[in-house]
């Protein structure tokens, strides 16, 4: 199968560079990191091993925007972002060293600052292992901790609000197997509502790992955690993405997460700090 190209300016300064340095080739990855191929420099552009050339204007253009991804059709680069008419929120797609990370308005939807969203990912993963069983992931978004779960889940069901972030999901080559593995079923709509369709304890695993608070309040709400407690099966676990707990406003949510957890009817609720979240135990 082929893929469209998917470039950052971390992939095309290095082509501007090779072009100073008079160079005739040089190796660039065309799918933001994951895999690298070699490109022929011409005096108009670049020319990729799938025949795409990308002119110079274009790598200009692409490495002069230090937030945004972009995908290249018939060598024209079209900057990954949606404006969602559901939501009337603005997606996009902000290259990281790794893999990136979604914007939604501007608000970043991964950890971004001393880490990247690959990193990010394994830390909520590490915390609720080892994922066996059933796994549901209340929020699909690029689909990365779906992915991750999937490595070793039986099966995973992951719920997304917005099919505008499904549709930059689709764009990024770090979320191919949201789309390609049969383990992952996804679900559109919103996990509050979705949720009353699953049976008591169907799930082993449970990720949640909402937007903040002040864009998705109803997800930290006691009665969507008696919900997420139904589900569960006994001797499961759950993991809850908070926020930062040194924050003052991080801080102030975990001890009231912690406590509703509790009243919903968790045995246990722990802090997990290097995960930004706390681990819920029934
Ligand atoms: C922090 S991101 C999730 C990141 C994801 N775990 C990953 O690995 O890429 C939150 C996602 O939840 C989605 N969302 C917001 N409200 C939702 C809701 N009520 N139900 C399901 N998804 C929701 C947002 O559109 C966004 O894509």
């Amino acid at each position: 199968m082929t893929h469209l190209l998917v470039l950052s300016h971390i992939q095309t300064r290095p082509l501007l560079q090779a072009r100073e340095a008079s160079r005739h080739r040089v190796e660039v990855s065309p799918d933001l990191g994951l895999t690298t191929v070699e490109v022929v420099i011409e005096p108009t552009g670049v020319r990729f091993p799938n025949g795409e050339s990308l002119r110079w204007e274009a790598i200009e253009e692409i490495s002069a925007s230090e937030n945004n991804c972009f995908v290249v059709e018939d060598g024209e680069p079209r900057k990954i972002q949606v404006f969602s008419e559901f939501t009337n929120l603005l997606y996009s797609l902000m290259p990281t060293c790794k893999a990136p990370a979604m914007l939604v308005s501007g608000m970043p939807m991964h950890r971004i600052k001393g880490t990247d969203p690959y990193h990010d990912t394994l830390e909520k993963i590490r915390t609720v292992k080892p994922i066996v069983g059933r796994v549901l992931d209340t929020a699909t978004g690029l689909g990365y901790t779906a992915i991750e779960a999937a490595k070793t889940a039986d099966h995973v069901v992951t719920i997304e609000l917005d099919p505008a972030a499904l549709e930059i999901a689709r764009l990024n080559p770090w979320s191919r197997d949201l789309f390609d593995n049969p383990q992952i079923t996804q679900r559109i709509g919103d996990s509050y509502d979705l949720i009353e369709e699953f049976d008591d304890q169907t799930f082993t695993r449970i990720i949640h790992d909402p937007p903040a608070f002040s864009l998705a309040g109803h997800l930290y709400a006691g009665e969507f955690y008696v919900e997420l407690n139904r589900v569960l099966r006994r001797g499961g676990r759950l993991f809850h993405y908070v926020g930062n707990p040194e924050s003052k406003s991080g801080g102030n949510i975990t001890r009231s997460v912690i406590r509703r957890l509790q009243e919903a009817g968790f045995s246990r609720v722990v802090r997990r700090p290097r995960a930004f979240g706390v681990l819920a135990f029934k």
